[in-house]
């Protein structure tokens, strides 16, 4: 369908679309503003708007009020006007509806968002989704060895020089490069991915947030002054605190000046069988919904603190869906979830004092439940 050119017939003066517009590259055009598309599908003419409400770039509502010489598919053109913001979607990615009304509001305002969840909920597949489905430009940087907070910027690498003596030199970093292209290219919009910013120093990242948020300026530690953040930079940081660490981790609320934090957590079941229903063909849905059972459980359970990561019931369907693995899955699910869901915590499986001893009891008791066996000496 979305490959498809809509026909002129298909189209009439009234109609609600969603288009995304640029601008026009006809500089004599009347109309600063041009789509080329309309629904994801390609227009049967050029889209044309002088609406001010229509964001370059931004996917929106529009109503069709013109269609100028319908008969001739060489000549005329569409034009719109604005009728309000696009349904926010994001392709493979599932969303809290709650979250997606949140994300909405901070990306249109240009708000900075703090994405916090547990391990493997889908923190970095969604900023790397809100990247590509708004045309942005998507810079990842892991925060995880940052211990000043100039190491945001710049790295200090030694080598050897021609005589065989050391230097150092300072390497930008990918978020120092962004910072100065986005300068250069103010029609670009940039989005800074800061993952895993609870791993890096306290220290530093008390020192960024203001900066990025407040003052919009960081210091450029190579050049020696500071240098402004660009509007058309946005950052998403996320952090992981898990059930187990929540009281270990606080960003100073006034630190949070503009950042919007958004919690996250894991799909609902339903969701997460979708999901592994489309990435695993190979395995059956009545596996799939074992393992997503299973896995809900662990994460629910009260006497466990603990997280259980979507990498951890697509690793189970990895398994399952492997000639090794081959036969009855009632039989081989219990053998692949003492590795792939008890794997994951401290302790064996079969050692009911451990973690991962109490993660097989949830295993097992989630199993039979379902009518699957599982054998006595398991
Ligand atoms: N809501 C979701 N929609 C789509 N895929 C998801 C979702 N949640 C998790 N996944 C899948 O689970 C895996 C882990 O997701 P991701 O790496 O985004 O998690 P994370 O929250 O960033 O984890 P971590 O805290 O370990 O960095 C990926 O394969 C991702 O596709
Ligand atoms: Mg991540």
């Amino acid at each position: 369908m979305s490959g498809q050119r809509w026909k002129s017939d298909e189209l009439s003066v009234g109609q609600t679309l969603e288009a995304t517009f640029w601008k026009n590259p006809n500089e004599d055009s009347k109309f600063p503003l041009r789509a080329t598309h309309l629904e994801g599908r390609r227009a049967p003419k050029v889209v044309l708007s002088g609406d001010t409400k229509i964001l370059p770039g931004v996917p929106c509502l529009i109503r069709i009020t013109a269609i100028h010489k319908p008969e001739r598919t060489d000549h005329g053109h569409i034009e719109a006007e604005y009728v309000g913001p696009a349904p926010f979607k994001i392709e493979g990615v599932y969303l809290d509806p709650l979250v997606s009304k949140k994300l909405q509001v901070a990306l249109e305002s240009g708000l900075n968002i703090l994405l916090d969840g547990p391990q493997g909920c889908g923190k970095t597949v969604l900023a790397r989704s809100i990247a590509s489905s708004l045309g942005m430009e998507f810079v990842f940087f892991n925060c995880g060895a940052v211990v000043e907070a100039t190491d945001f910027f710049a790295t200090i690498q030694v080598r050897a020089s021609s005589s065989g003596a050391p230097v150092t030199d300072f390497v930008k970093t990918d978020i120092l490069l962004a910072l100065e292209q986005a300068a250069q290219n103010p029609e670009q919009r940039y989005l800074v991915f800061l993952d895993e910013l609870n791993r890096c120093q306290e220290s530093a990242r008390n020192a960024l947030m203001p900066a990025l948020d407040s003052t919009r300026k960081v210091f450029h530690p190579i050049e020696n002054r500071f240098i402004e953040i660009p509007d058309n930079v946005l950052f998403i940081a996320a952090v992981n605190r898990g059930r187990a660490f929540s009281a270990t981790f606080g960003i100073d609320a006034a630190q949070l000046d503009r950042f919007v934090p958004v919690q996250m957590t894991y799909l609902p079941p339903e969701e997460e069988v979708k999901l592994l229903v489309h990435r695993h063909p190979a395995v059956s849905r009545a596996t799939i919904e074992h393992l997503v059972a299973v896995a809900d459980k662990v994460r629910s359970s009260p006497d466990l603190e603990a997280t259980l990561s979507v990498r951890a019931t697509e690793e189970a369907c990895i398994f399952l869906a492997h000639p090794l693995f081959e036969g009855d899955p009632k039989q081989q699910i219990p053998e692949v979830l003492k590795t792939s869901f008890c794997g994951r915590f401290s302790g064996r499986w079969d050692d009911v004092g451990t973690d991962a001893g109490a993660v097989w009891t949830v295993v097992t008791t989630t199993l039979r439940e379902r009518g699957i066996k599982v054998r006595a000496e398991d």
